[in-house]
C-alpha cells in the first residue's frame, strides 16, 4: 500500500470539500466524516500493521490530521463569525423608537423628617441606634421604672403578643437596650423607629406611629444641656428663631420631666391656627434619666447624669407640611405622596 499517496488523496479531498462551504453544519458533518472515531482519517490508522516503517506513518498520520483539523477548525471560527455578524444585523435595536416614560418617584414626607433629624443629631455628635419592635416587658416598661400593676402602663394601653412580649408602645425601650449593652460608658445616641399602642385612628391618633429617642449619658449633663439641644434642633427643623419652652410633666423614667413646646414657626407667637392661638406648639417630651432607671442598667446616679427625649415624627412631619390627617401617611394614597413634588428640596 502506498500510504503517502494514500494520505495525500485524502488531505486533497479534505481540504477541498472544507474549502467549499462557509456552512456550520455542513462543517460538523465534514469533521465527522474525517475525523471522527470511524472518519476516514483516522480509519487510516488501520494500516499502520501493514506497513514497515511504522514512525513514519504514525507521523504523516499526525501531519495530516493537523493540517485537516486546522483548517477545519479555522473555517468553523469564520462561520462563526459570519452567523454573529448575521445575527446582529437582524437585531439590530432601533433606538429611534421612543422609550417608556417613568415617573420620577418623591421621597414619603415621613422619611424626609427622619432623614432630617437624624442629619441634625448626628451633626451634634449622636449614633443612631436600633432596636427591636416587638420587645420584652423588662425593655419596655420594667428597666424604664414602670414595674407591674403600675399606672403609668394604661397611659400605653398595648398590643401584646403573649404575657412578656408586645409591641413596643415607644421607643424609650431602645434606651435600656442601648444602656445594657454600654455596661457603664457615656451615651449619645438617636433612635427613630416605629411604635405602637392600642389607640383610636382619627385624625390625629392612630395604632401605629413613630418617634425618635434621644438618650444622652455622662457626667455633669443637666437640664440646661437638654435645652440648649432641643432648641439647636427647633431652631433647624422649624426656623432660626424658634424659641423653646419647658412645662413640668410626668414619665415614670425621666425626673424631672417636661413637655416641650416650641414658638409657633408660623405666627411667630402673635396666635394662629397651627397653635390654636397660644403661639406656642407642643412637640415632644423629654426629662432627666431617672435615678432608678440609671441604677437598674448599671449607672451610678451620684456620678452619671443624662437626659432623654421622644419626639414624634408624624407631628412634627404634619407640622413642617400642614398635613391634617395623620392616617395619610399609611394609606398609600399616590396622590398624597405626588403632591410633595412641588415641595423645593433643600
Ligand atoms: N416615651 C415617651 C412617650 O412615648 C416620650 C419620652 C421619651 C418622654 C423620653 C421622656 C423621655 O410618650
Amino acid at each position: 500500500m502506498d500510504y503517502k499517496l494514500e494520505f495525500d488523496n485524502l488531505k486533497s479531498k479534505a481540504l477541498e470539500e472544507i474549502s467549499k462551504t462557509d456552512d456550520l453544519k455542513a462543517l460538523d458533518e465534514l469533521k465527522n466524516k474525517y475525523l471522527a472515531k470511524k472518519g476516514e482519517i483516522s480509519l487510516m490508522m488501520n494500516h499502520i500493521r501493514e506497513v514497515e516503517d511504522k514512525k513514519a506513518f504514525g507521523e504523516l498520520y499526525n501531519l495530516t490530521r493537523k493540517e485537516v483539523e486546522s483548517f477545519l477548525n479555522e473555517k468553523i471560527k469564520k462561520g462563526e463569525e459570519k452567523k454573529l455578524n448575521e445575527e446582529l444585523v437582524k437585531e439590530r435595536i432601533d433606538i429611534t423608537l421612543p422609550g417608556n416614560n417613568f415617573e420620577r418617584g418623591v421621597a414619603n414626607p415621613f422619611f424626609k423628617t427622619i432623614n432630617e433629624i437624624e442629619d441634625i443629631f448626628v451633626g451634634m455628635g449622636y449614633s443612631i441606634a436600633t432596636g427591636p419592635e416587638v420587645d420584652y416587658d423588662k425593655y419596655v416598661f420594667e428597666l424604664l421604672n414602670i414595674p407591674h400593676d403600675h399606672p403609668a402602663r394604661d397611659m400605653q394601653d398595648t398590643l401584646y403578643i403573649d404575657n412578656n412580649l408586645l409591641l413596643r408602645s415607644h421607643t424609650s425601650s431602645v434606651q435600656a437596650h442601648v444602656m445594657e449593652n454600654a455596661k457603664g460608658k457615656p451615651i449619645k445616641i438617636i433612635c427613630p423607629g416605629k411604635t405602637y399602642r392600642r389607640d383610636d385612628d382619627d385624625m390625629t391618633h392612630s395604632h401605629q406611629f413613630a418617634q425618635v429617642e434621644g438618650l444622652v449619658i455622662d457626667k455633669n449633663i443637666n437640664l440646661g444641656n437638654l435645652k440648649a439641644t432641643l432648641e439647636l434642633f427647633a431652631q433647624k427643623m422649624f426656623s432660626k428663631d424658634t424659641k423653646v419652652r419647658f412645662r413640668s410633666s410626668f414619665f415614670p423614667f425621666t425626673e424631672p420631666s417636661v413637655e416641650v413646646d416650641i414658638s409657633c414657626f408660623n405666627c411667630k407667637g402673635k396666635g394662629c391656627s397651627i397653635c390654636k392661638g397660644s403661639g406656642w406648639i407642643e412637640i415632644l417630651g423629654a426629662g432627666m434619666v431617672h435615678p432608678n432607671v440609671l441604677k437598674m442598667s448599671g449607672y451610678d446616679p451620684e456620678v452619671y447624669s443624662g437626659f432623654a427625649f421622644g419626639i414624634g415624627i408624624e407631628r412634627v412631619t404634619m407640622l413642617k407640611y400642614g398635613i391634617n390627617d395623620i392616617r395619610r401617611f399609611y394609606q398609600n394614597d399616590l396622590r398624597f405622596i405626588k403632591e410633595f413634588k412641588k415641595v423645593k428640596e433643600d
